[in-house]
C-alpha cells in the first residue's frame, strides 16, 4: 500500500506546495508512481507547479458526488509519465466533503501508486483534519522564523493526536550564509525546539521564489534528490547549506552575499 504523506505546517507561505511538487516529480523521475493530492480549497497552486491546470476535467468533489469515477479525475503532469494529480474543488462547497468520502475515493486509487502526498492548506481548520486524517505520516515544512517555528510546534502537538507512523520536519529557505553568521536558526536549533527529526533542508532559491518552476536546475535540486533518498529509504544526507560558504571561496561568497 502506498505510504501517505501530508505535507503541512501551521503558517501558511512556507513552502508546502514547493516541496511538494518538487519532492513528488523526484520520485516520479526515478520510476515510482507518485500521486499529489490538492488539499486546499481553490487556492492552492499545485495545479501550475505540477502543469495540469489546463488540463483539469474533473476534480475530487466531481469524485466524491459521484460525477466520475477516481481514475478519471486523475491528470497526468508533464514533469514525468509517473506523476498524477488530483485538483482539489474550485468550489467552496468542498467543505460538505467528509474526511470518510475522501478515504474511499483513495481506496480506489491508491494501489495504482507508490508514494501519495497530500497538499495541505495553511490552518488547522476542516480541510487540514481531512487531509492529516487520510495520512500515514506527516511533513511538516518550517522556515527558519520564530513565528514559524511555533506555529509548527502547535501543529505537530496537534498530529501527535493521530495515529500516524510518523512525522517530520522539512526546513525550507535556510540561509547557509545567515546560519554561520549567526542570524539565522540552524537546522539543529529547529530541530532541538520541534524535538522532531529535520529530514530535510531546501536552501533559499531564486529559481524557486522567481520561477514557481519545478524541475529547473537551481541550488535546491540536490537538496530535493538527498529528501527523496530518504523517502525511498535509502542512505542519505541532509543537504550540507553552509558548505557553498565555508572555505577560502566560500568566505568570499559569503562576503559578497553580505553587501547585497
Ligand atoms: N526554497 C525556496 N527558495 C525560494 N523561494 C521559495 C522556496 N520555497 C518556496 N518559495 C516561494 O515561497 C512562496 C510560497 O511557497 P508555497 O509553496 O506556495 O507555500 P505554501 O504552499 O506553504 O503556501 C512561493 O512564491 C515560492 O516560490
Ligand atoms: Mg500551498
Amino acid at each position: 500500500m502506498a505510504e501517505k504523506y501530508v505535507i503541512t505546517s501551521g503558517k501558511g507561505g512556507v513552502g508546502k506546495t514547493t516541496i511538494c511538487a518538487n519532492l513528488a516529480k523526484e520520485l516520479a523521475l526515478k520510476g515510482y508512481r507518485v500521486l499529489v493530492i490538492d488539499g486546499d480549497v481553490g487556492l492552492n497552486n499545485l495545479d501550475v507547479l505540477t502543469g495540469v491546470e489546463n488540463i483539469s476535467a474533473f476534480d475530487l468533489f466531481d469524485v466524491v458526488k459521484g460525477k466520475c469515477r477516481a481514475r478519471q479525475a486523475l491528470c497526468s503532469s508533464p514533469l514525468s509519465n509517473n506523476l498524477y494529480v488530483l485538483p482539489s474543488t474550485k468550489t467552496s462547497s468542498s467543505v460538505e466533503i467528509t474526511s470518510q468520502e475522501v478515504k474511499s475515493v483513495i481506496a480506489e486509487i491508491e494501489g495504482l501508486f507508490d508514494y501519495i502526498f497530500i497538499d495541505c492548506p495553511a490552518g488547522i481548520d476542516a480541510s487540514f483534519h481531512r487531509a492529516v486524517s487520510i495520512s500515514t505520516r506527516a511533513i511538516v515544512v518550517v522556515t527558519p522564523s520564530i513565528t514559524s517555528v511555533r506555529d509548527a510546534d502547535k501543529v505537530i502537538a496537534i498530529l501527535k493526536s493521530y495515529p500516524l507512523n510518523s512525522i517530520l520536519v522539512v526546513l525550507n529557505r535556510l540561509r547557509g550564509d545567515l546560519v554561520l553568521s549567526g542570524e539565522s536558526l540552524s537546522s539543529e536549533e529547529v530541530e532541538s525546539t520541534l524535538k522532531t527529526e529535520v529530514i530535510g533542508v531546501i536552501p533559499e532559491d531564486d529559481v524557486l521564489s522567481f520561477n514557481r518552476s519545478v524541475g529547473r536546475t537551481g541550488e535546491s535540486s540536490k537538496a530535493f534528490k538527498n529528501l527523496a533518498l530518504y523517502l525511498e529509504g535509502k542512505p542519505f544526507k541532509v543537504y550540507d547549506y553552509t558548505k557553498k560558504y565555508t572555505g577560502f571561496f566560500g568566505s568570499i561568497r559569503k562576503e559578497l552575499k553580505k553587501r547585497l
